[in-house]
């Protein structure tokens, strides 16, 4: 099949370009995060024709990385269902909230869809086993994805990750090292086996295919609710879903299928570890590394994200911004959800609550 859209891999922080046609990971020539580039024309007729596919994250095959379905590694991720908070927002006085439910996913987050394509790639481009650091979701998919691929997979997450988290990964049959530290510790110790085994890299953004998984549920949200809502409230880590969702809907105006507006986009992390909020407050373009990070929402320790360039340049284009919320409001904000909606969004969709509190007070974003 030849691709509707061909593609190449842009660098994200300098002009070089390459095939798309190896195993790559970071550019060459900067070290920045490569990213696919599609040549889209307009495609009007495309978004209906989707409409009518299988109901998974693959029906979006056209702005995916595969030639053809026949490469792809999947366990049916994607086509989650957005919730209205009736009750939630009810209390809030927030008439139009909603909840993209990623905890429907294969591995009960959005993690399934960033490793569902890298993993599709990886494999079809040669690769023979698979490597990642983890703060925990992103293992277990990997570990997932990667049985089904039928590829050896290692993943380093910090000690101190829950039990039935590291139970999960190790349930598929993974490789599991715990480290002492963060994520970014667990990262050293990849790097390590990598070199040691040949194995290939799936750490955040150090390969071009997660972030297009993820991208997807952007996709997904035009479908859900016939428009793009007004403003997104992301509970950030290394930023691969924020990123992918922007760089989805710059692709969409270029099929036709938005104009050119664009919902707010908000980073929301724990006052623990909070390194995209000071540096958006500080007006800088890359997040200095955050000392001494420390939050129960696992998902959000992230010190350092190598996408920070990217996550902080569509923050201020769409007009959004970034919130840092209280460690203590997490806990209490997720069983808020839990009891009001009946809806498990884990510590990280707690923090989105609480930054959506303290972004309404602010009048960021409005009550309707
Ligand atoms: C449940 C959950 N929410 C949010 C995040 C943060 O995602 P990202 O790293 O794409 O910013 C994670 C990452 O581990 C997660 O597991
Ligand atoms: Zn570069």
């Amino acid at each position: 099949m030849t691709r509707r859209f061909p593609i190449t891999l842009l660098c994200s922080s300098c002009d070089a370009r390459y095939a798309a046609d190896g195993l790559i990971n970071v550019c060459s020539s900067c070290g920045g995060p490569i990213l696919v580039h599609y040549a889209i024309t307009a495609a009007p007729e495309l978004r209906a024709e989707i409409r009518s596919r299988r109901a998974d994250m693959w029906r979006y095959l056209e702005v995916l990385p595969p030639d053809s379905l026949d490469q792809v590694v999947t366990i049916g991720e994607g086509m989650t269902p957005l919730l209205r908070a009736k009750r939630l927002g009810g209390a809030e006085g927030l008439a139009n909230l909603f909840i993209k439910d990623e905890s429907k996913n294969p591995t009960r987050s959005f993690k399934s869809r960033g490793m569902s394509a890298a993993v599709t790639m990886a494999r079809t481009l040669g690769a023979k086993s698979l490597g990642a650091p983890t703060a925990g979701n992103a293992g277990c998919a990997l570990a997932a994805y990667g049985a089904r691929a039928g590829l050896p997979v290692f993943v380093a997450m910090p000690r101190d990750t829950p039990r039935s988290i590291i139970d999960e990964c190790l349930s598929y049959g993974a490789q599991v090292e715990l480290v002492a530290g963060v994520i970014t510790d667990a990262a050293k110790r990849v790097q390590q086996y990598l070199v040691a085994t040949g194995s290939f890299d799936l750490s955040t953004l150090k390969e071009p295919y997660r972030v297009e998984g993820k991208k997807i549920m952007g996709y997904e949200l035009l479908d859900d609710l016939g428009r793009l809502p007004d403003a997104i409230l992301y509970p950030t880590g290394g930023g691969t879903g924020l990123i992918g969702m922007w760089k989805a809907f710059g692709e969409m105006e270029r099929l036709g299928w938005i104009g050119s507006e664009r919902p707010r986009m908000y980073t929301v992390q724990s006052a623990g570890c909070a390194p995209i909020v000071r540096a958006f407050d500080g007006g800088l373009d890359r997040a200095p590394e955050w000392e001494d990070p420390e939050t129960a929402a696992w998902g959000l320790r992230v010190p350092r994200a190598i996408g920070d360039r990217l996550m902080l340049r569509a923050l201020r284009d769409s007009g959004g911004g970034a919130i840092a919320v209280a460690e203590e409001s997490i806990e209490p904000a997720a069983a808020e959800i839990r009891e009001a909606e009946g809806i498990d969004a884990g510590p990280e969709g707690g923090a989105g609550l609480a930054g959506l509190r303290a972004l309404v007070e602010r009048g960021a974003i409005r009550r309707d």
